[in-house]
């Protein structure tokens, strides 16, 4: 599958899928702010979105929205889950469109990773500290009564039931998202939330149809994935975030993940975002050394076997390493989450180091005609 482009840097191809074209490979990838209050978008998640737009990725993710109140991981979360939600992150959802990018979302439940500190004050269970802010614990739930750690809250076992349920709040989010105006949605299936518990041996421990084997134990997330894409246009895209592998003993394998995703793509899915970890652990704040690209096999891995475009990210900082991996066709997306806290303009000054768009004519016009006359000075004394 992979793909040359002798005029322009694969990196700046557009990619059509199915009625949505991204005008890059550029994505940002979902970063949780834990800054909203009731689970609803303020103006820091305006100008922290806008900001990915005005630096002109081609796919913009809004972080993960939980379709129901019990399923934030902090007080500060992100939600989807009423009409009021969809509200709020409309005009963002414009402004992201105005900017010629692409507006995602990703939808989550964060299972027994629920009820916890934002990560500056502590990334643990709340405790007393927390209490006197107002952020009490709520009860949280699993596919099976086990805990993260000795330290963290018990989760409570779902009923079928209340499986369904939530399977429903998947389906209801999906419908509000799209009433925002996103063009892609993408589930969260990854990083020890819900859905990841139910697909690993190390937290699914249940006995019924949705534990045992390995059918058994993806029978949540596949009901899940067909109620989302009944809901969701077929027009629009839909991507799936795994942890393509636990990385723990007796964990999920590349292998289950091989077969996870020939399931998710008979049920319409578009794009697998490759991630890894997280069943027992932070993932992202964890402090192991890792190296440039360290996900990018697993991409590779899973793309071949599976003949299905994948997201990759992880520690992409240069314009040519990212080019690179999409030449070498291990990715047919760049995800980009710290280096854009960094370089919310990434998406831009990888343009230019791979000399596209000398001339700036992508960047709003607010911009770019300043910036095409400093070029032509720079270029006057030398500097350029
Ligand atoms: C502040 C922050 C918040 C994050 N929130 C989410 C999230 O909402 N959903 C998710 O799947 N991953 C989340 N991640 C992980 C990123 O999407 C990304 O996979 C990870 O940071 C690796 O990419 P990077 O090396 O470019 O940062 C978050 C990462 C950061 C830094």
């Amino acid at each position: 599958m992979s793909e040359t482009n002798d005029s322009k840097p694969l990196l700046f191809t557009p990619l059509t899928l199915g009625e949505v074209t991204l005008k890059n490979r550029v994505v940002i990838s979902p970063m949780c702010q834990y800054s909203a209050t009731n689970g609803l978008a303020n103006d820091w998640h305006s100008i922290h979105l806008g900001q990915y737009a005005l630096g002109g990725s081609g796919l913009v993710f809004c972080e993960a929205a939980a379709v129901e109140e019990r399923g934030r991981i902090t007080h500060g979360d992100l939600g989807i889950w009423s009409a009021e939600h969809a509200t709020a992150l409309k005009p963002i959802v414009s402004f992201i469109s105005a900017q010629g990018s692409v507006p995602g979302i990703q939808i989550a439940h964060a299972g027994r990773k629920a009820s916890m500190q934002r990560p500056w004050f502590g990334n643990g269970p709340l405790e007393e500290s927390d209490f006197r802010r107002g952020e009490k614990p709520w009860d949280i739930v699993a596919p099976s009564p086990e805990p993260i750690n000795e330290k963290s809250l018990m989760p409570h076992e779902l009923s079928i039931r209340e499986i369904k349920e939530i399977q429903e709040a998947f389906a209801n989010a999906t419908r509000h998202a799209n009433t925002a105006g996103f063009e892609v949605l993408e589930i969260h299936s990854a990083h020890g939330y819900l859905s990841h518990t139910f697909l690993s041996p190390l937290s699914n421990l249940r006995n019924d149809i949705y534990g045992g084997d390995l059918n058994g134990r993806m029978r949540f997330t596949l009901e899940t994935v067909e109620k989302v894409r009944a809901v969701w246009p077929a027009g629009k895209p839909l991507f799936v975030r795994i942890s393509t592998i636990d990385g723990a003993d007796g964990g999920w394998t590349m292998e289950d993940s091989i077969a996870l995703t020939n399931e998710m793509k008979i049920r319409g899915v578009d794009v697998i975002d490759c991630s890894s970890g997280g069943i027992a652990g932070t993932v992202t704040a964890s402090r192991e050394p890792l190296p440039l690209g360290f996900r990018v096999s697993l991409s590779d891995e899973l793309r071949r076997n599976n003949n299905i475009l994948t997201m990759t990210h992880g520690l992409i900082l240069h314009a040519n390493q990212a080019e690179k991996i999409l030449q070498s066709g291990d990715a047919d997306l760049i995800g980009i989450a710290r280096e854009a806290l960094y370089n919310p303009y990434w998406a831009r000054h990888a343009a230019n180091e791979l000399d596209f768009d000398e001339n700036y004519s992508d960047w709003p016009e607010q911009y770019g005609w300043w910036l095409t006359r400093r070029e032509a000075h720079l270029k006057n004394i030398g500097v350029r």
